[in-house]
């Protein structure tokens, strides 16, 4: 099934010089492609937006300010089952938690700085590409 799927490199990945990589494992998969990316620090309005489900959690302020240190870089990645798929690539939540071969497994240790957001249904997939690129929406 033909999918779009929203992705973030967080500040932590472009800071650390990982974007490349993460950008590279995205593309290398068989059938994918960019369809939008840019380079950004968000402000507070938008990652209010676009984790808005999550006020009121602990990690919800330590999130936000943590996303907002930095350039982020958004992403629009098309492409076969991409929405499981590029989540699969990240690993889990918690790097401890995640596999071998994995983003996070790969190069994360904290949960706060897991490197990369990826949507996690078609339906935020679109509501989150409208927030960040609302010109794709
Ligand atoms: S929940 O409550 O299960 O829905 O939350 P979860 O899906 O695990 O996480 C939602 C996003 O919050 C980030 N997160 C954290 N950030 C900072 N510190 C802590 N402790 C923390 N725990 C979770 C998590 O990475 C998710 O961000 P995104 O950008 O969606 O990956």
């Amino acid at each position: 099934m033909t999918q779009r799927t929203l992705v973030l490199l967080k500040p932590d990945a472009v800071r650390r010089g990982l974007a490349g990589e993460i950008i590279s494992r995205i593309e290398r998969k068989a059938g994918w492609q960019l369809a939008a990316v840019e380079l950004r620090t968000f402000d507070r309005a938008t990652l209010e937006q676009h984790y808005g489900e999550h006020v009121g959690k602990p990690f919800y302020e330590p999130l936000l300010t943590f996303m907002g240190e930095g350039p982020s870089i958004a992403l629009i990645v098309e492409g076969e089952n991409v929405i499981p798929g590029v989540r699969a690539l990240a690993g889990a939540t918690d790097p401890l938690e995640a596999g071998p071969g994995t983003i996070r497994g790969d190069y994360a240790t904290i949960t706060r700085e897991n490197l990369i957001h990826a949507s996690d249904s078609p339906e935020s997939a679109e509501r989150e590409i409208k927030i960040f690129f609302p010109a794709h929406a």
